[in-house]
């Protein structure tokens, strides 16, 4: 076999299914932004949405026990309910009731009182959800822990860093590989204090 003759062996997800995905929630964030790490920076919050979902591919890529559409889908709209104007019955009317759940569960409660309340409300809602849905959590977290933003204090970074635990502590059976990459970025957040 020549080396022009290696098997392409493609994986289990669409390229079609992503594309739809992330145009609609690049239309569904459009001038959204966030704070970045340098003083007045901001970065447009798609930069999340791509980083999010290169991590839930990589997991995939690993395990093949994995339903691809479903993870980068609700990857790709994970913020869309909390974030926008989308709403669930938008979600399952464009992508189906799988992906809408999924991306339910992502969505904070806001009406639950305090922010540790509602992290741990969604926590419970993720873990009765398929594990696709515990690996976006959890890339999110990874995330979500690189540099902070430039005026978040040193007790926000804290308890950041401090919730990061209870996520992992709730999700890291999904994969085991995606779980220690959490665990390193928890330990490393420390760095920013
Ligand atoms: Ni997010």
């Amino acid at each position: 076999m020549s080396q022009h003759s290696r098997v392409f062996a493609p994986p289990d997800w669409s390229q079609e299914i992503y594309l739809r995905a992330w145009s609609f929630a690049t239309r569904a964030h459009q001038h959204q932004t966030v704070g970045g790490p340098n003083k007045g920076e901001r970065i447009p919050y798609i930069n999340h949405i791509g980083a999010v979902t290169m991590e839930v591919i990589w997991a995939i890529a690993g395990e093949n026990q994995f339903d691809g559409n479903l993870a980068i889908q609700c990857a790709l709209l994970h913020d869309t309910v909390e974030d926008t104007p989308v709403t669930p019955a938008d979600l399952t009317a464009r992508f189906g009731p799988e992906v809408a759940a999924g991306v339910q569960a992502l969505t904070k409660n806001k009406a639950i009182p305090t922010k540790e309340a509602q992290m741990k409300d969604s926590l419970n809602r993720i873990t009765q959800q398929p594990s696709e849905v515990w690996l976006v959590k959890m890339a999110d977290r990874i995330t979500n822990l690189s540099e902070p933003p430039y005026d978040w204090d040193r007790s926000k970074r804290q308890n950041y860093q401090q919730e990061a635990r209870l996520i992992y502590d709730a999700l890291h059976g999904a994969n085991k590989q995606l779980a220690d990459r959490l665990l390193a970025k928890i330990n490393a957040y420390s760095q920013y204090f």
